[in-house]
């Protein structure tokens, strides 16, 4: 062994205690999103910055709690770039950055608040102990380890998991929506448009705002889920089960499905969609794609840590895949043409054409 003296050696024990302490990051989130501390400092837009004190003032109005331990909180995080800290005369403040504005709801109620909940509640937490459980038999997920079953069966029995799932989605998928369609027109000439996996029916509606072309929208989801939808003009919910039967469409839409199913079980899903597409007709996926080397870019990252948030609640063989993995199930399912595009750095577009 080195000397524990020398540069690299105090570099690695640094990056060793870093990595240990790694769980204070996402758990820290949490509790400031619980707090609504995002809500707190932004206020109508002003994001002026805030002492610990102040925001406590406005989350908790009746005087009580601990300035300091929330001033904790936030150093911590200004330190990940989700606050930025003003440091004057000995005193400390803290606004909002660009990250730390995701967690501020907008004026649809939306935001990545519920997302970083729904990421840690009970349930979840309880299938993180058994990651490596996914190592020695991948057979059952770590989620369905912990809690007996499987976490798309789980939610929609209860209810509360079950809303958090439907905002939390919205919350995501909605800025996305809103980006893909300015780069993406591959909507054009389609007049009914199925969305698999929908969840509340949020990506069908905004495809539709946006292109008036597609007269009719099915969302298509799990029974439990599409009964919590709310109604939208001109889409039809409807529930089943995309293993069994895919209602028909000119195109299929599908977004954040893929990515938790097996090789086979992804096959089986796009040959139900190849059976309900007309000849030459596309389904058009929005999947996280990893890129095939590793590296330490924060694209990398989210992509290969929402690898493993995969593998651990949805599917131990669930995987985030390369383009070039996707381009492979394209063919194994029938469907000959494939094409990519990267409108998005979490999200790729799709296209797997009959
Ligand atoms: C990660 S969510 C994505 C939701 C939505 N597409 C979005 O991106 O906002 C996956 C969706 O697949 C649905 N799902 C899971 N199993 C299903 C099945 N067997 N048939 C139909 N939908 C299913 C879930 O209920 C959930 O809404």
């Amino acid at each position: 062994m080195e000397e524990e003296g020398t540069e690299s050696r105090k570099q690695a024990r640094l990056a060793i205690m870093e990595l240990a302490n790694m769980i204070s990051v996402p758990m820290t989130l949490n509790a400031v999103v619980r707090l609504n501390v995002a809500d707190a400092i932004w206020q109508d837009g002003a994001n002026s910055p805030l002492s610990a004190a102040q925001i406590l003032s406005r989350i908790l109005p009746s005087g009580v709690g601990d300035a300091e331990n929330l001033q904790r909180l936030l150093r911590m995080l200004a330190s990940y770039g989700v606050f930025q800290e003003h440091l004057a005369d000995g005193h400390r403040k803290f606004s909002l950055t660009d990250v730390g504005k995701t967690l501020v709801t907008d004026g649809e109620g939306l935001s990545y608040a519920p997302y970083v909940l729904q990421h840690h509640q009970d349930a979840m937490m309880r299938a993180w102990t058994y990651v490596h459980e996914a190592v020695v038999d991948p057979t059952k997920e770590p989620f369905e380890r912990a809690n007996g079953e499987a976490a798309y069966r789980y939610y929609p029995k209860q209810p509360e998991m079950n809303e958090l799932m439907l905002r939390a989605m919205a919350g995501v998928s909605v800025p996305f929506i809103r980006a893909m369609l300015q780069g993406y027109d591959g909507f054009k000439g389609v007049q009914k448009l199925v969305d698999v996996g929908g969840s509340g029916g949020d990506c069908l509606r905004m495809i539709l705002q946006k292109h008036p072309s597609i007269k009719e929208g099915v969302n298509f989801d799990l029974p439990g889920v599409v009964a919590k939808a709310p109604q939208i003009p001109c889409v039809t919910h409807v529930g089943g089960d995309m293993f069994k039967s895919i209602p028909q469409g000119d195109a299929i839409f599908m977004k954040w499905v893929l990515t938790t199913w097996t090789d086979e079980e992804c096959k089986l899903i796009m040959q139900n969609c190849h059976k309900a597409l007309p000849e030459g007709g596309k389904l058009i996926a929005c999947e996280p794609v990893v890129p095939e080397n590793s590296d330490e870019s924060h694209r990398t990252r989210a992509l290969l840590e929402g690898d493993i948030f995969v593998m651990t609640i949805y599917g131990a063989k669930g995987k985030h895949r390369t383009e070039e993995q996707y381009r492979n199930l394209s063919i194994a399912a029938g469907f000959p043409r494939f094409r990519a595009f990267h409108v998005d750095h979490f999200f790729t577009v799709l296209e797997f054409q009959k």
